[in-house]
């Protein structure tokens, strides 16, 4: 037995007293009176509010102090997000502290202790944030926290085995919390499910005393419904600090997503170092302080693995690429990128700034190789590399006297189907490389890589020019597209990326329209052994770190829950557990949009 690290826990205390001291700050000026309020749990209808005195339960009714100690123990999942496969949960509640939660990890592999240790720094933190960091009332029973892992494997692939189970029991000497998983990653989920099952519960108006409650009588079966569960950022079109996608991971890592999809650069900017290629950042970042250094990116992909969560990079090409590309005439390599920043724009690019790379230069092929080597260095084996791969305009090629050339040189012709061909000896070469830097790395066996849905992968042509056991295809068609059966039935695996549903953007440019929490929540996935698992996208052309975790959540948690538990029950019902989730969010220092009006968060589904 032995107690989690001490670094993970005191950071963890530490940011907390932060907070806790600006919200403390800020209560003095409030004279807050004990709430007129108590919260019952109605059968199958969430927690209601009731009057303190006088109510007219029936007796021997439970009442509860605050909405989320009702929530967690309310309802068949109780304040669960995304609902496990199966639960059991009591309707005891135990006093526990932090200081006496300890940790036995002696049932798992020498491999998998140092990221459970970290593992379990990030439980330790999640529990002092229930009750903004720090815990005031004294435990009724030490935590023993039991871990058992059996997989040396600390991989992250769509291979990876996520399931657990979970018991919670209060014992005489301690609460037991006993986790048992394939993986460390498994593991993983179990505690962060552990940490749903406690709750702050402020014992005084003023909000200085604090206890954490934890359900106990607790068992639960869960595995995944989909093994890529995916969130996209893009930090091109605006920058993203560093702080902001941790926090972002932070969510993630709550609601069980398991892959960051970093569409790191574009035509826009190119803010990702490249050590062996210094001008990408030096030409495409904003500022020279908008740049994600390899030491950052080499933090942050660790940070996301005691997440449990695998982080793939995306190199968008050879469309999307322009600022970041253009020094080549300068320093003797001539084009590397075509149409760069052109105007007017409309006939050669999607959106301004156009660029695309330029696949008559053999250069381009080269500083692409020493990226993606980058890129291998900075991800743990195997990496999966997204290839990007949309929207490419005939016209930017079409446009350029050296492409037109090189093109009859090969015996193309300037069609469409040309063009195609151009492509697809682009997209061979640049797998090749990638293939390359693999096997130099000591990867034993090919590694199949993404690329966005487009003219390439549709039916006529990609059979041509991408394998589908190299290739899986991340589908951003509307959900009423035909695009993602066919590639299935012709034994593609795919990534469900439907754009009028789980793209965040829409609603905030030309006639897209918002999709809200609850109709992300009802697009269900074809039922398919294709379908490896579905993404939720934050372009980023009208939102920065201000107004990020505002679009962000709890909408994609919405997505999360339909990957991982892919329930068949309406969104009607699972309002009362996404209320909960938003106010753990918060407590973990996200800053979720609201749901509704905050009476109808203290009446479940009567607003519905
Ligand atoms: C509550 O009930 C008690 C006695 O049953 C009565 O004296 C008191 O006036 C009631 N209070 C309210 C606010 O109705
Ligand atoms: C929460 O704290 C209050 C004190 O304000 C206490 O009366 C109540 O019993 C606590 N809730 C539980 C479930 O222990
Ligand atoms: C490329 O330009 C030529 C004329 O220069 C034209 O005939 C051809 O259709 C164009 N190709 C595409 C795909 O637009």
């Amino acid at each position: 037995m032995f107690r989690v690290t001490r670094s993970a826990t005191e950071e963890g205390i530490l940011r907390h007293k932060i907070l806790h001291e600006v919200s403390a700050g800020l209560s003095i000026f409030f004279l807050v009176r004990r709430p007129s309020w108590v919260f019952q749990c109605v059968k199958d209808k969430g927690c209601r509010r009731q009057p303190r005195v006088n109510s007219t339960v029936p007796e021997g009714t439970v009442l509860y102090d605050t909405v989320d100690v009702c929530r967690t123990v309310c309802g068949a999942q109780g304040g669960l997000w995304p609902r496990p496969q199966s639960v059991t949960l009591g309707t005891h509640f135990v006093k526990i502290h932090p200081d006496s939660l300890r940790f036995d990890f002696v049932d798992a592999p020498t491999e998998t202790k140092e990221l459970l240790e970290e593992m379990g720094g990030v439980l330790t933190f999640n529990l002092l944030a229930e009750c903004g960091g720090t815990v005031t009332e004294a435990a009724e029973l030490p935590v023993a926290v039991y871990v058992s892992v059996k997989s040396s494997d600390v991989s992250l692939t769509w291979l990876t085995d996520e399931q657990y189970t979970l018991e919670v029991q209060s014992k005489t000497d301690e609460l037991s919390v006993r986790v048992t998983a394939e993986t460390v990653y498994g593991a993983r989920h179990g505690l962060e499910t552990f940490s749903q099952l406690v709750t702050g519960n402020r014992t005084d108006p003023t909000r200085t005393r604090c206890g954490l409650l934890a359900v106990t009588g607790v068992k639960i079966k869960d595995h995944p419904a989909y093994a890529h569960r995916g969130f996209l950022l893009d930090t091109s079109r605006n920058f993203i600090p560093m702080h902001d996608i941790k926090r972002m991971i932070d969510g993630m890592a709550t609601t069980k997503l398991n892959v960051f999809h970093w569409h790191v650069t574009d035509t826009h900017s190119f803010p990702l170092e490249s050590k062996r290629v210094p001008q990408f950042t030096r030409y495409g970042a904003y500022t020279p302080q908008e740049v994600y250094s390899t030491a950052e990116v080499n933090k942050l992909v660790q940070y996301a693995r005691v997440r449990g969560i695998r982080v793939v990079i995306e190199i968008d090409a050879p469309a999307h690429a322009g600022n970041g590309w253009q020094w080549g005439q300068e320093h003797g390599f001539g084009d590397l990128a075509v149409c760069v920043n052109a105007e007017p724009w409309r006939s050669l690019c999607i959106q301004p700034p156009c660029g695309q790379l330029n696949p008559a230069n053999s250069e381009v092929y080269r500083f692409l190789k020493e990226l993606y080597t980058d890129i291998a260095d900075a991800i743990p084996q195997p990496p999966l590399l997204h290839m990007g791969g949309d929207e490419v305009f005939m016209n930017c090629w079409n446009s350029s006297q050296e492409i037109v050339s090189y093109m009859t040189s090969r015996g193309y012709d300037l069609s469409t189907d040309g063009y195609m061909r151009l492509w697809g000896e682009f997209q061979s070469k640049v797998l090749d490389i990638w293939d390359d830097i693999l096997h130099e790395a000591g990867v034993k066996t090919k590694q199949p890589v993404m690329l966005w849905s487009s003219e390439l992968t549709q039916i006529r042509h990609i059979k041509r020019y991408l394998r589908k056991d190299r290739y899986v295809i991340e589908v951003w068609e509307p959900k009423e597209s035909p695009l993602l059966n066919q590639l299935t039935t012709l034994g593609y695996r795919v990534i469900s990326i439907p754009k009028n549903v789980w793209y965040l953007d829409h609603g905030f440019w030309g006639n897209t329209k918002y999709a809200n929490w609850r109709r992300i929540y009802e697009y269900k996935l074809p039922k398919n052994k294709f379908v490896l698992g579905g993404e939720v996208a934050m372009w980023t052309e009208f939102v920065d770190s201000q107004a990020l975790d505002g679009r962000v959540w709890p909408r994609t948690a919405s997505v999360a829950e339909r990957l991982w538990s892919d329930p068949s029950s309406s969104w009607r019902t699972s309002e009362p557990r996404l209320q909960r989730l938003r106010t753990r969010l918060v407590a973990r220092g996200l800053r979720p949009d609201v749901i509704n009006p905050g009476w109808c968060a203290q009446n479940d589904m009567r607003c519905t």
